[in-house]
């Protein structure tokens, strides 16, 4: 059978939406595949959109925003760029391919351009075929939807811009290398958390379960499980005669 990619596209409206539209009434040619999102900046696009756009059954995204330096909201799509890099790491460690996920720039005279961005990456998507939804990748794209969206990313994401570009008492500024390795960390973090909450929707486990699950050694799960216990997520099952305690959800 005959793959028909399902693409979404995010588009600027002040320059890839007004570049689609040239491209529309100049007839230039691109594959149907996409659906369309107007925002008002590439900047708007928040990272959590991503998991979600998969989770709905679409095969790739696409972010087109305005060329650098024409922002109309002088530094939307630099944000962006930083952000969808993260996410496409993100993506990537975990084995959901990054490059289902394109951020690039088209003006409102680019309509060509717009029109070849299109037709290279539906035919991208085309050659890697549909997105993989076992019950695994569902578990991974709900936990990093889970993490993008938890306060303690957002106050983190809400946050770094500010701790880049403004001394703080002591007359220091923070690297954006340094804010990316405490962002990076925290989600991987997060994200660990999270994929731990999901597997105990199944029922209770033990530490080592859950270790063998998240493939990694008990030293590292059980500093994931302390804090989820601290923090009122998960506590121990007391109907369970068992040598090993087992965790479950809490609530
Ligand atoms: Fe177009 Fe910001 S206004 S990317």
């Amino acid at each position: 059978m005959s793959f028909e990619p399902k693409i979404l596209s995010f588009l600027c409206n002040w320059c890839a939406y007004a570049g689609a539209d040239l491209a529309g009434i100049s007839r230039f040619q691109y594959p149907p595949n996409t659906r369309v999102i107007r925002v008002m900046c590439s900047g708007r696009i928040d990272p959590a959109f991503i998991p979600r756009t998969f989770l709905a059954g679409f095969d790739g995204v696409m972010i087109l925003g305005c060329h650098p330096g024409d922002c109309h909201y002088i530094s939307g799509n630099i944000q962006a760029e930083r952000k969808i890099a993260f996410l496409r790491k993100l993506l990537a460690d975990e084995g959901i391919g990054g490059e289902r996920l394109l951020l690039d720039w088209v003006s409102a005279g680019e309509g060509q351009r717009f029109a070849e961005l299109t037709k290279g990456f539906t035919e991208l998507i085309r050659s890697l075929g549909p997105f993989p939804v076992t019950e695994e990748m569902e578990g991974k794209l709900r936990a990093i939807h889970a993490s993008l969206a938890g306060e303690k990313i957002r106050w983190m994401v809400g946050k770094a811009p500010e701790l880049m570009e403004k001394e703080n008492v002591y007359g220091e500024r923070v690297d954006a290398e340094r804010v990316g390795e405490v962002l990076e960390t925290t989600v991987r973090e997060e994200l660990r958390k999270n994929r731990i909450l999901i597997f105990l929707e199944a029922g209770t486990m033990t530490a080592k379960e859950i270790s063998k699950k998240l493939n990694l050694s008990l030293k590292e799960t059980l500093p994931l499980l302390v804090s989820l216990v601290g923090e009122g997520g998960i506590g121990f099952d007391p109907s369970e005669e068992s040598h090993y305690p087992r965790y479950v959800r809490s609530g």
